[in-house]
């Protein structure tokens, strides 16, 4: 984008500039909640030049922040060569993984242009991880949380999806293991997505008593671009970021990114699985008779 051009924006306004890039539907865990960021059927998986070829188109339109998830993005082969071929494009290359692998691939990553992660951590209890995650890899991932934080991965962001009965009352102790290794604790509100849907009742934990909680303990609370997020700076150390969005307009209103399906799909919306009707919609817009007058 030449400089001073604005971004792309939606019909609703909204600008955007990033790009959340799926690179598998393959996890080597099993959490009982998983969304699988809103894809149901891919069909196999984009190749590293095909991902290299939406980060370059991306970045022709703006968009330079680049968002690594999955499935889990370190069970890819060549997840370091990707890394590698979308920097060149891109202000900040950023990815969210279940840590199991990151402490043999953190250095690799780090040098090959990655900049920050954010690390699920559902619970720093192995008997609470096993349940929700379906695996004994606890101490991996804390493992993967140490050998980031050396590689000098900055912000290292903790994921917890908070859920009732399984981490909620854990959220104290999480807030002093993350102030512990210095990095940001994120709590995520559980969503009744996809394999998530059916207990969502059973395990569903409303945050906003937490954030009241946050904010009297907070000495700065700082709102982020994205999402307006909100991020309690507490006193004695200890940053928490709160993820809402359940009924939450704001979230929506200042939702800035688009996503990439591993299979290479452009997905406008976490929620919306309307790329069918979209798709229609876009070639039925493209359509112009050959032979004309
Ligand atoms: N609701 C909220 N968060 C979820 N995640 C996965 N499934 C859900 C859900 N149903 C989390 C992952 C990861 C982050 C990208 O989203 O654990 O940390
Ligand atoms: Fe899903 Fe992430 Fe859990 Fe894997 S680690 S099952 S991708 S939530």
């Amino acid at each position: 984008m030449a400089a001073g051009e604005s971004p792309l924006r939606d019909p609703y306004g909204r600008p955007i500039n990033s790009l959340r890039i799926s690179l598998t539907q393959r996890c080597n865990f099993n959490c009982f909640f998983c969304h699988r960021e809103g894809e149901s059927n891919p069909h196999g998986e984009a190749t590293a030049e095909e991902i290299e070829a939406v980060a370059a188109a991306a970045s022709d339109l703006g968009i330079r922040r680049f968002k690594l998830t999955g499935g889990e993005p370190l069970l890819r082969r060549d997840v370091v060569e990707v890394v590698r071929r979308i920097a060149s494009y891109a202000d900040e290359v950023s990815m969210t993984t279940n840590g199991s692998l990151l402490a043999e691939k953190a250095a690799d990553l780090r040098e090959a242009g990655l900049r920050r992660v954010n690390v699920s951590l559902h619970s720093t209890r192995p008997d609470a991880f096993r349940r929700i995650t379906g695996i004994d890899a606890l101490s991996d991932v804390e493992r993967g949380v140490s050998a980031a934080l050396e590689s000098g991965l900055r912000p290292v962001k903790l994921n917890v999806v908070v859920l009732k009965g399984l981490n909620a009352d854990d959220i104290p102790e999480m807030i002093e293991f993350s102030k512990g290794t210095g990095a940001v604790l994120q709590l995520i509100e559980f969503q009744p997505l996809q394999r998530g849907a059916a207990d969502w009742e059973r395990f569903y934990y409303d945050l906003r008593p937490v954030e009241e909680m946050l904010e009297a303990r907070s000495e700065v609370v700082r709102e982020r671009a994205l999402h307006r997020r909100r991020q309690y700076h507490l006193r004695g150390g200890g940053v928490v970021e709160v993820v809402r969005p359940m009924h939450n307009s704001r979230f929506c209103r200042f939702c800035t990114r688009l996503r990439v399906t591993s299979d290479g799909r452009l997905k406008p919306c976490l929620m919306r699985d309307d790329n069918l009707v979209e798709a229609f919609r876009a070639a039925v817009a493209r359509r112009e008779p050959y032979w004309r007058d």
